[in-house]
């Protein structure tokens, strides 16, 4: 299994994240996408990669912080992905939940960040809360151009099948083990094929672990849970959203296996 979304370059890993990777590791989720959320965390994460050989990452700067997005950082992010460990751009995207940047400079930062991925031939990672129709508005100009995943699948079946038919996967994580949650609902209708999994650690622990810090190991919790509400193997859950990650961030294709 390969945990497409985590955060384990945050401090809330810092006494552990030894054991944290080795027991991801035991748990059959042998490969991590560690994903930037502003510029110190790109940074980090790209350190983490360089460093560990299952580990690759992303960077970019999450949309509560569009305000720092800087021409100087675009550039910083342009010569990153010169290394071969950076796998797409993200995450990026709009917030209006918490909306801790003002929405004209979000849209900006996140068309900003599409445009270096469309140049730079890189997926992106897409963050979107309360804001799926502008989201969809902007992404609509990049159909043809751009792949990439929608993280922790906040829309509807309609919004997953529109992006699925763009070329944009969406990915599931703890909140499918949560009561009443409308990802389970949307992972039971849409394509195999057009899934990933994730934990987006440290948050949105899955139960029975809710309350406590989530860590890529629960990416197996994720598998299982999906398997049970498909009706299908464990396995082949694994073997098909493994597969669309190895895709969608050509990681057979640049790493081998
Ligand atoms: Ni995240």
């Amino acid at each position: 299994m390969i945990d497409t979304h985590c955060h384990i370059d945050f401090p809330d890993f810092d006494s552990d994240r030894e054991g944290v990777i080795a027991e991801a590791r035991r748990n059959g989720v042998d490969r991590l996408i560690n994903i930037g959320a502003d510029i110190p965390s790109s940074r980090r994460s790209l350190e983490l990669a360089k460093t560990n050989d299952n580990i690759y990452c992303t960077v970019g700067v999450h949309p509560h912080d569009s305000k720092t997005l800087t021409p100087a950082f675009l550039k910083e992010m342009e010569t990153m992905t010169t290394s071969r460990k950076v796998v797409g751009i993200g995450e990026i995207g709009l917030d209006y939940y918490r909306n801790l940047s003002p929405h004209d400079i979000q849209k900006n930062a996140f068309v900003q960040q599409l445009d270096l991925a469309v140049t730079l031939h890189l997926p992106v990672v897409i963050h979107v809360r309360e804001a799926m129709d502008d989201a969809l508005q902007i992404m609509k100009g990049y159909t043809g151009r751009l792949r990439g995943v929608f993280h922790c699948f906040p829309g509807t079946t309609e919004q997953a099948l529109r992006l699925a038919e763009m070329g944009f996967l969406i990915s599931v994580n703890g909140v499918l083990t949560y009561k009443n949650s409308r990802m389970a609902k949307v992972a039971q209708e849409v394509e195999l094929e057009t899934i990933l999994l994730e934990t987006d650690s440290p948050y949105l622990t899955p139960d029975p672990y809710r309350g406590k810090r989530n860590e890529p190991a629960h990416v197996s919790i994720v598998c299982r849970k999906l398997a049970e509400l498909r009706r299908v193997d464990t396995a082949e859950i694994d073997k098909i959203t493994t597969r669309n990650a190895e895709k969608l961030f050509k990681l057979v294709e640049i790493f081998g296996q």
